[in-house]
């Protein structure tokens, strides 16, 4: 049998990993700024995080959510301290795009409407809702069409406010990346953020704030959404939630009140995916890796911003992008072939930073110095 060929893939076969490294099967080392697609937060295979999963598997690796489940309590009370969200409850699922998936379903049950608010450029993952709010029409299948869904042009003020000015009683949500990933990196305004939740607190609507790429700490605070000091109704959660394990969620505001049977799944929420996610949460809290992402992040964005090449250079903690000028277009290439450097990208010139909250100075500048060989070759 083949594998089905949707992925272009690099020409590297990972065999281990450790911290901010990982070694493919000829023994070479690489620094790894990409996190697997910023789903490394605390550093590959921390020993804490291998003790926790290794205990649990040999304890038990699942069970339905139809027991009690003491260690999904334990998630959401350390989720709760570690966000500054503790009014709010978890429910858990496997990924982003169900993440995001659940959080749009839930705002139609809570408020009996249809209408979605999305945005230029938005990336919310592969599955029918998600994908239908997704600004990519190349990954959007004619079953997944809807006109339920607008994408308004991204910080546009007066868009926004015309449109609710227009729709605001048919609308049930809007959803909005603090910082855009896919598309490049690109942060939503402080008073963008605002003007959404005061419209959809003048018209009943529900703001779910997709926090999968751009939350757990990843901006220098825990959702990328916190910047502006307003309140979403609904966070989603994935990728740095598990290190690695898949695991997703999102956490509700109060109001939002629960039905049995409204949402479910199968696996999430399992005793292995919890036993991952507070081991996640753990080192986040005692290595204090949220602090250590914004001051890796300013040390990066100060320095990135002395090379005349790079363009736009932006970003937020270690969710940092750079626009890449013609004359080095094969940059993310030889920084992978020639210096053994991992680095995300988006199309078309972007290269994107992603990697682990852990970051150190050394392994920054390992990054600083090559770019500099290449930037000034
Ligand atoms: C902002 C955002 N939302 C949702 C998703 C979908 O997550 P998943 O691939 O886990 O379904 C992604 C994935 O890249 C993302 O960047």
């Amino acid at each position: 049998m083949n594998l089905f060929d949707v992925y272009p893939v690099q020409d590297v076969t990972i065999t281990k990993a450790q911290g901010a490294y990982v070694w493919d099967d000829k023994g070479n080392k690489y620094l790894d700024l990409y996190g697997g697609h910023a789903v490394i937060s605390i550093g590959h295979t921390h020993p804490h995080y291998v003790t926790k999963l290794n205990d649990q598997l040999s304890r038990i690796g699942f069970y339905s959510n139809s027991i009690k489940m003491p260690l999904q309590e334990e998630l959401a009370t350390k989720l709760g301290k570690v966000s500054g969200k503790e009014d709010y409850q978890l429910f858990l699922c496997n990924s982003g795009a169900e993440a995001n998936e659940n959080a749009l379903k839930l705002a139609s049950f809570h408020n009996g409407r249809k209408k979605i608010v999305a945005f230029k450029g938005a990336f919310h993952g592969r599955t029918s809702l998600a994908v239908a709010v997704t600004n990519n029409p190349a990954i959007v299948a004619p079953v997944n069409e809807t006109e339920n869904v607008v994408f308004l042009p991204f910080n546009d003020e007066a868009a926004l406010e015309t449109y609710f000015a227009e729709h605001g009683d048919e609308i049930s949500s809007v959803i909005i990346e603090g910082i855009q990933g896919v598309a490049g990196i690109h942060e939503a305004s402080v008073s963008f953020l605002k003007n959404i939740r005061r419209l959809c607190d003048q018209h009943g609507s529900v703001f779910i704030a997709d926090s999968v790429q751009c939350g757990y700490g990843r901006s220098g605070q825990f959702f990328s959404h916190d910047y502006s000091g307003v309140q979403a109704d609904i966070y989603t959660m994935a990728k740095g939630m598990g290190n690695g394990f898949p695991i997703g969620g999102i956490i509700i505001a109060p109001h939002i009140k629960p039905k049995y049977g409204m949402l479910g799944t199968t696996f999430g929420g399992n005793h292995l995916a919890c036993a991952a996610a507070i081991a996640v949460l753990d080192v986040i809290a005692n290595e204090k890796l949220i602090a250590n992402a914004a001051h890796m992040g300013d040390y990066l964005m100060t320095e990135l911003k002395k090379f005349p090449q790079l363009g736009n250079v932006r970003g937020r903690g270690l969710m940092i992008g750079f626009d890449v000028p013609e004359t080095h277009k094969d940059l993310k290439k030889n920084l992978l072939t020639k210096h053994r450097i991992f680095t995300g990208e988006a199309k078309p010139n972007v290269i994107r930073l992603l990697p682990s909250l852990a970051l150190k100075k050394e392994e920054a500048d390992i990054f600083l110095a090559a770019l500099s060989l290449e930037l000034n070759s």
